[in-house]
C-alpha cells in the first residue's frame, strides 16, 4: 500500500472514532488534509468552527494565516503539504482540549506520523509542541521558549527536524507576534531543498 492508500484508510477508522466524548458534539471528524507524501507536516491543536463545518483543518481566519505563510513564505501550495491536528474534533465553544481528550486522540496522530514520516515537523502552537516534543523524548519549556528553533531528532532511520512555531490564531489576537510567525516559516524555508 502507498502512503495515501495507508492515509484513506486510517481515515476511515477516524471517521467511526468514539474513543472520547468530543465525536457527539462535532459536525465532521477533521482527519488531516494534504498530501501524506510531502516531506513537511503542520500540526495544529483541534479543529475550530469552520473546521467542523468542513471537515478540514486550518480553513477559517487561523488557516488563512497559515496558508498565506505556506504560499508566500515557503514557496508551496498548502494541498503540497499535510496538515493535521493532535486532536480530530471539535472541542465545545472552541474550548482548549482536555488532558484525556488528547491521550484518547493520540492514537491517530501516531498513526500518521508512522504512515507519512516526514522529514519536517511543524507544530503551531502550545499543544501540538508539547505533544511532539513528549513523542520523540524532548523537554518542552513554553512555546515563546522553544518555537523558532530546530530540533533534530533521529526516527525511521533519518534525521527528523522539528520546527515549533506560534498558532496562527495568536497572531490575529496579538498583531505583534505575526513577526514571530513569519521569521520562523523562513526558518522553515531554509531547509527545504
Ligand atoms: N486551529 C487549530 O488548531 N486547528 C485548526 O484546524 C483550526 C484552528
Amino acid at each position: 500500500m502507498d502512503k495515501i492508500e495507508e492515509i484513506n484508510k486510517l481515515n476511515e477508522e477516524i471517521l467511526k472514532c468514539t474513543r472520547c466524548p468530543l465525536y457527539q458534539f462535532k459536525k465532521n471528524y477533521v482527519p488531516g488534509d494534504g498530501d501524506p507524501n510531502s516531506k513537511i507536516m503542520f500540526i495544529g491543536e483541534a479543529p475550530g468552527r469552520d473546521e467542523d463545518i468542513q471537515g478540514k483543518p486550518f480553513v477559517g481566519k487561523a488557516g488563512q494565516v497559515l496558508t498565506e505563510n505556506i504560499r508566500n513564505i515557503l514557496n508551496i501550495d498548502r494541498k503540497n503539504v499535510f496538515i493535521t491536528n493532535v486532536v480530530k474534533c471539535r472541542p465545545p465553544n472552541n474550548r482548549e482540549p482536555k488532558e484525556e481528550e488528547i491521550k484518547a486522540c493520540s492514537i491517530w496522530l501516531e498513526k500518521q506520523l508512522e504512515i507519512i514520516k516526514p522529514d519536517i515537523i511543524v507544530t503551531l502552537g502550545h499543544y501540538s509542541t508539547k505533544w511532539i516534543f513528549e513523542y520523540f523524548g524532548l523537554k518542552f519549556n513554553s512555546i515563546m521558549k522553544d518555537r523558532g528553533k530546530i530540533y533534530k531528532v533521529n526516527r525511521w532511520g533519518k534525521e527528523v527536524k522539528i520546527i515549533p512555531t506560534l498558532h496562527p490564531a495568536s497572531t490575529l489576537y496579538h498583531k505583534e507576534w505575526r513577526e514571530f510567525f513569519d521569521n520562523d516559516f523562513k526558518l522553515i524555508k531554509s531547509i527545504l531543498n
